[in-house]
């Protein structure tokens, strides 16, 4: 079976590339390296093996689907391709609509031209915001969004969910994701993140590796145990391994156009951990000793988010298995192969 993976030189992307080998499917890379590197495809054969198939082009382009579709027999997307800076996408928020929404409408378009049926798409828990009560279920109120970037993320999931709904063939889930860390095992695929990291992990692991100067811990005086915010930090390996999961649950659907399938799930551990204890989950993984400084909240920031996985246990059949410390670990191996 062939999937096409738009984005799938990214960070979750190829680990989901290579997830998607030993599940046995075979997968179609589309990627304009607008946010990875070449290497990153060199990285998923090392560990799979065999070479992969890839177009270099922007998704935006319809042609480009025409292209691939006309050249594969396509089972499936895994719809990872956009742009994710929360902060550049207040300042350039056209630049987030069209990569974003807009190209998301023209795969979906070229999905139906090729009667393409089935469709996983990357969303964020971004759509919670501070949920009222957690952990936060899929039936937890979505909340208007904080930035430009967590708008898109909704209205594309409106925008597929309403697709599904014309009974014209596609069917599809959502899978709004926690906070995703770590790297493959191997340390042969990891984040690339481009200039200074806004996200906590691979701003401390290229702290530690003296890339950057000293963490800076946002917000000490959260109503949290020990001040800090809290998050679900996920193994980028588990996440990817969602995607599988959520492939083979479209692939089994006997859909008709009165009765399509659209789905969405929480991708996350269910733990909550807080910037002080991620901190210290850090030292206990790699035995470094990690310089840091309280700072003012950043702006935005909820409290706290955690996720209740339990519809994705039951429905995707799928659980998390890594820890912090283990994903932790393995982010800094990663970074000390990217810092030599
Ligand atoms: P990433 O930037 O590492 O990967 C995205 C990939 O898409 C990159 O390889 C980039 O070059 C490619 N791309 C972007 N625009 C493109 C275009 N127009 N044409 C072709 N390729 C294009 O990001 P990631 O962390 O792997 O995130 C993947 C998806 O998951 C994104 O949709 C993101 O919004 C979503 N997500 C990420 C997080 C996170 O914290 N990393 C959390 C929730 C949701
Ligand atoms: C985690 C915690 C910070 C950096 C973002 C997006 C969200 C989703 C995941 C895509 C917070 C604190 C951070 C630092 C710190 N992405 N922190 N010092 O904000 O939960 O979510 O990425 O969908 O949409 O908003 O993740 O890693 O930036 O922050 O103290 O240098 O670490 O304040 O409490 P966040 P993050």
């Amino acid at each position: 079976m062939k999937i096409l993976v738009t984005g799938g030189a990214g960070f979750i992307g190829s680990h989901t590339v290579v997830e998607l080998h030993h599940a046995g499917f075979e997968s179609i890379i589309l990627d304009n390296f607008s946010n990875s590197q070449k290497s990153a495809l060199q990285g998923i054969e090392e560990i799979i093996g065999k070479k992969v198939t890839f177009y270099e082009a922007d998704i935006n382009n319809p042609s480009i689907w025409d292209i691939i579709f006309s050249e594969h027999q396509i089972d499936g997307i895994i719809h990872f391709a956009a742009s994710k800076a929360v902060g550049e996408s207040v300042l350039k928020p056209l630049k987030y609509y069209r990569n974003n929404v807009g190209a998301t409408v023209v795969m979906l378009d070229k999905m139906q031209e090729h009667k393409v049926s089935n469709l996983v798409f990357s969303s964020s828990c971004t759509v919670y915001g501070q949920p009222d009560t957690l952990p936060v279920t899929e039936s937890s109120q979505v909340k208007p969004a904080s930035s430009p970037y967590g708008n898109t993320k909704k209205i594309c999931e409106d925008i597929i969910q309403d697709t599904v709904k014309t009974g014209n063939g596609l069917n599809a889930i959502s899978l709004r994701y926690f906070n995703p860390i770590g790297a493959h095992e191997s340390a042969l695929i990891g984040e690339l993140p481009l200039g200074p990291p806004a996200n906590l992990v691979p701003f401390l692991t290229q702290s530690v590796a003296g890339i950057r100067g000293e963490l800076a811990v946002y917000g000490d005086d959260y109503p949290t145990p020990d001040g800090t915010a809290i998050r679900d930090y996920i193994h980028v390996v588990d996440l990817a391994k969602a995607h599988v999961s959520a492939i083979n649950l479209l692939l089994k659907q006997t859909t008709s156009p009165e009765n399509p399938y659209y789905d969405f799930f929480n991708i996350g551990t269910g733990k909550g951990s807080s910037v002080l204890e991620v901190i210290h989950a850090f030292e206990e993984a790699t035995g470094k000793k990690v310089a840091y400084t309280i700072k003012p909240r950043r702006d935005g920031d909820t409290t706290a988010v955690y996720a209740d996985c339990t519809k994705s246990n039951e429905v995707l059949g799928w659980t998390a298995s890594k820890g912090l410390v283990e994903s932790l670990g393995d982010a800094w191996r990663w970074q000390e192969k990217i810092s030599k």
